[in-house]
């Protein structure tokens, strides 16, 4: 559903944005039910400190859908934001209705969340072939928002961020630079 509007955008350009908008919208509620539910669930080991990232992230979804809602708004498009029009419209997969441990939960939301990480990236890509900077700038904020929520949630699973940089040598001197497996390999 579409209707006039004075944005100086063609009508096809308009119609386009708007549907993008709107699988956005559904991806954004749907993660946030499902980063509500890892909120939730959670149980075991750094319960507390998760439970409350888990929160943060959802918070963020939740802004983000009105966000693009307001946008499809301003384009002369209509919202489809609730509940049932976002799980026939979200991209996500059902969350893992399995996963009750703290490393359960965070593989799930990782996955989740880089696919909506993902789908705005397409967005973006999207607004910027019918000429939208408008939109690419919102979208860019909210993929920046989700990719630092990504980083967040991959840090608790045991990545070695120096595997494959090069680490200069200690006190200077001519030894070549360390790889971190060098590192490792020297102190077991
Ligand atoms: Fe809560």
């Amino acid at each position: 559903m579409y209707s006039t509007s004075h944005v100086n955008l063609p009508q096809n350009a308009r119609e386009e944005l708007i549907d993008m908008l709107n699988t956005l919208l559904a991806n954004a509620v749907d993660l946030h039910w499902q980063v509500k539910q890892a909120h939730w669930n959670i149980r075991g080991t750094h319960f507390y400190s998760r439970h409350l990232l888990f929160d943060e992230v959802a918070k963020h979804a939740r802004k983000h859908a009105d966000s693009y809602a307001e946008r499809a708004g301003a384009l002369g498009g209509y919202a489809q934001g609730t509940i049932r029009l976002a799980s026939n419209n979200s991209q996500l997969p059902e969350y893992d209705l399995q996963a009750v441990d703290g490393e359960a939960h965070i593989r799930a939301l990782v996955e989740r969340v880089g696919r909506y990480a993902s789908s705005l990236r397409d967005g973006i890509t999207k607004s910027d072939e019918v000429n939208d900077p408008v939109t690419a700038d919102i979208l860019t904020q909210t993929l920046g928002e989700t990719e630092e929520d990504l980083w967040f949630l991959e840090s608790h699973l045991n990545g070695d961020a120096r595997v494959g940089t090069t680490v200069p040598p200690r006190g200077g001197g001519n030894r070549r630079g360390r790889t971190a497996e060098d590192i490792s390999q020297a102190t077991t």
